[in-house]
């Protein structure tokens, strides 16, 4: 921003600050780059260094701040920023001490993982990645921002656009699926729904793109793990969604734990600077991830001093909780292991984004109490909330069109997910009030309305195993574990069940099963609730599985058993509502998936967009072929593949169609074609297009997602739906890592999902 600043504060001026004045007053902002400057050029050494640090708020939560170490720091300057403290009360408390105490009254940044909402909760991040909706998932993330500044935080910790191939990672919750096209819409809709393009406004945030980068691909998907990957598949499939957010304006970038080429992303200067400022052109700070610099430790690469030094001479700015540029980097200064012009720029680089903030107009911007009492969990944010969870529900199966379910009747909820609002918000929702998070029990009596009874029984723990249970059911998200026998559970449920004339059996995962440090080697449903569902089967009852989960599930037995299945994912606060408006036919379900269900564990890591091999199977019904690329125990194909998902309606795809069978590199083609909702419903229906470059100087997927289109057909309505391929849907990283197209042969697949044959070809020339 290089406009003065005219603006109305109390009491303020350059390097003061007095809340006792009353008096409003106008006063001129000096420019970015000069007010920085100059406030820099009066900061000692240990200032700078302290603008560097980002302590957690720990030990100041209470209320206790001025007695806390993190205080004390705070009044020498030794801090820049403090994350995760909740309420405008604290933080203003907090942000006081910075502004009234420090020598330079420098404001503080206050972060939070604001990740897939504030108090309002919307799905998990993979949940809302299946609505396919730009525009929800942009609001998403904006009314989070109006929240969380509304109760003082002006930075998040999000979008979390980690592209992930593998369920066993329990991260896969908290980003987007498997691919770069989508994951990288869905990156800019989040950083412009945070940040809005003006970070003037008090309910705009600043945004942190994370965790850069790779740190989706760990070896065997466990958490924290070594990434090995050729560049050619970074700058190809995991770099894009970063990039978009980097193109989008994102203020911030994290750091990931992981190493790449051997050397951790913290300490990685071919990443941080030469790929991120000079080939993205990135001019905001970076932030490690927690206590990433010291973790380097135990990655061998040196001591506290040494991997504090390399983190900041790779790029780093900012040091989360480490505090290892807080007490190593004057020693690696006078040492020459580092320079002050690093340090410098460092501190440059944060003070431009609280300025960029307005926290030098008004510390106290997002200190707005009135705010965090009107604009917090609001109804209207609610309603929201409701109809974008409802949109991220995706329908697995719905034999016999058992769903939607009448409004009449008696419905057996049975399940240990059914009952159990603390875990429909789902991993990283750390400003929810789980205690007002609907169920899906209370959401389904509120909607099943008056003429529908509504029994409800546990049937089973969420495992056999108690100790499992007890790893899977942390921080608070306790299913309330039940002490009686699983017979005696059994028992119960399928007392209630013959009571009923249709069984809701709500299972799956709890909500901590998925998300960081929560990766698993077994992808089922635990065992006990599998036996619990075959026992509910055998009654002849019809079965609906609401399925809960933050990764994708092998789901084979319930697929070939259960009639319908709605995975819904942890669809947020308002879960429970969201789920019986889709069951009971309010809300008709769109949602597709944004990463593949495998048949098998052992099929991992698996996506749609995949290569051919030298050798691939001859035959299109999966049967084994001996020195092809299969499975001797099992076929090749997923059970669901990306883009997949069902609707109450049916839609039928005609009349593919080219608008030339050519075309040059300046030139643009139109594919089009007709779909015509041939069911009972009106409904959404998300079509897509995909590209197959047939022959390239480097191997090509078999398929990539290159456009996608929802739209909304009335029962019986059909529309054409146009697609514009232009030179840049072509293009991909070769060998050399140039962004090319390539002259040759093209295909355009369209259709319901990534299995699609749908085609039509098309050549580029030159
Ligand atoms: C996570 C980050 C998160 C940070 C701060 C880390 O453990 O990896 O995603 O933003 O903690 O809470």
């Amino acid at each position: 921003m290089k406009i003065k600043l005219i603006i109305l504060l109390i009491g303020f001026s350059l390097f003061g600050y007095s809340q006792k004045k009353t008096t409003k007053k106008a006063v001129t902002i000096k420019p970015k780059t000069e007010f920085v400057a100059e406030l820099l050029s009066k900061m000692t050494l240990e200032e700078k260094i302290g603008q560097l640090n980002l302590p957690t708020s720990g030990d100041i939560t209470t209320g206790a701040a001025s007695s806390s170490n993190v205080a004390k720091n705070i009044e020498e300057g030794k801090v820049g920023g403090l994350f995760n403290i909740k309420s405008v009360q604290k933080i203003k408390e907090v942000q006081k001490i910075a502004v009234e105490k420090s020598r330079l009254k420098i404001p503080l940044l206050f972060g939070m993982d604001v990740i897939h909402g504030y108090e309002t909760t919307f799905p998990i991040p993979l949940g809302l990645s299946c609505t396919w909706d730009m525009k929800l998932i942009e609001r998403s993330a904006q009314i989070a921002a109006k929240e969380a500044s509304a109760d003082g935080i002006n930075w998040t910790f999000s979008p979390m656009v980690d592209i992930s191939r593998d369920p066993r990672w329990g991260r896969v919750s908290e980003g987007s699926g498997e691919d770069p096209f989508l994951g990288s819409q869905i990156a800019k809709a989040m950083v412009n729904g945070y940040q809005q393009n003006d970070l003037s406004k008090n309910n705009t945030i600043l945004s942190c793109v994370k965790h850069f980068a790779l740190y989706g691909a760990p070896d065997a998907g466990r958490d924290y793990n070594t990434v090995d990957m050729s560049r050619i598949k970074m700058y190809n499939d995991y770099f894009p969604p970063y990039k978009a957010a980097i193109d989008a304006g994102v203020g911030s970038v994290m750091a990931s734990f992981n190493e790449i080429d051997g050397i951790p992303a913290t300490g990685n200067k071919w990443l941080m600077t030469d790929v991120l400022r000079k080939q993205w052109g990135f001019n905001g700070f970076v932030v490690t991830d927690f206590t990433g610099i010291p973790e380097m430790i135990e990655h061998g690469m040196g001591d506290l001093q040494t991997v504090s030094a390399l983190a900041l001479n790779a790029g780093i700015e900012m040091d989360m909780v480490g505090e290892g540029f807080l007490t190593t980097l004057k020693k690696s200064l006078d040492e020459g292991k580092v320079s002050i012009e690093q340090i410098d720029n460092a501190a440059r680089l944060i003070l431009n984004a609280k300025y960029d903030l307005g926290l030098f107009h008004d510390p106290y911007k997002y200190c707005d109490e009135k705010r965090a009492k009107t604009e917090v969990f609001t109804k209207s944010h609610r309603a929201e909330a409701r109809a974008i969870a409802a949109q991220s529900l995706v329908l697995l199966k719905n034999n016999n069109q058992l769903l939607p379910l009448k409004k009449s009747g008696t419905v057996a909820v049975i399940g240990p997910l059914a009952d159990a609002k603390e875990n429909m918000a789902g991993t990283w929702s750390v400003a929810t009030n789980m205690d007002k998070s609907i169920s899906l029990l209370a959401g389904i009596k509120e909607v099943a309305g008056d003429a529908t009874k509504v029994l409800y029984a546990k049937g089973s723990n969420l495992d056999y195993d108690a100790a499992f249970e007890e790893k899977a059911t942390m921080f608070g998200k306790t299913l309330h574990r039940d002490n009686r026998t699983s017979a005696e559970l059994l028992t119960e449920a399928l007392k209630i069940a013959s009571q009923s004339d249709v069984i809701v059996a709500a299972l799956g995962e709890s909500a901590e099963m998925s998300g960081e440090s929560s990766s698993r080697t077994n992808l089922e449903i635990p065992q006990a609730q599998k036996d619990l569902l075959q026992a509910l089967l055998k009654t002849g009852k019809p079965v609906v599985l609401v399925l809960f989960t933050g990764r994708p599930l092998v789901l084979v037995q319930e697929n070939e058993t259960v009639p319908a299945i709605l995975n819904t994912w942890f669809a947020g606060s308002e879960a429970g509502s969201a789920i019986a408006d889709v069951l009971f036919g309010n809300e008709n379900p769109s949602g597709k998936l944004t990463a593949t269900f495998p048949r098998s564990v052992g099929q991992v890591p698996i996506y749609y967009n995949q290569k051919n091999t030298g050798r691939p199977l001859a035959n299109k019904e999966g049967k084994f072929e001996k020195f092809r690329s299969n499975y001797i125990d099992e076929r090749n194909e997923p059970l669901f593949p990306f883009g997949f998902g069902l609707s109450y309606t049916t839609f039928k795809y005609s009349n593919l169609k080219i608008s030339s069978d050519k075309m040059n590199f300046n030139e643009k083609l139109m594919v089009s074609v007709d779909v015509t909702n041939t069911g009972n419903y009106d409904g959404k229906e998300v079509v897509q297009l995909y590209i197959r470059d047939l022959v390239g100087s480097v191997t090509r997927p078999l398929k990539e997602l290159k456009g996608f289109q929802k739209i909304v057909l009335k029962k019986g309505e059909k529309q054409t739906v146009i697609f514009e391929i232009s030179v840049e849907e072509l293009k991909f990283y070769n060998s050399d890592l140039q962004f090319i197209a390539e002259p040759g042969t093209f295909q355009a697949i369209v259709g319901t999902d990534s299995s699609t044959d749908n085609k039509v070809d098309f050549l580029l020339i030159k």
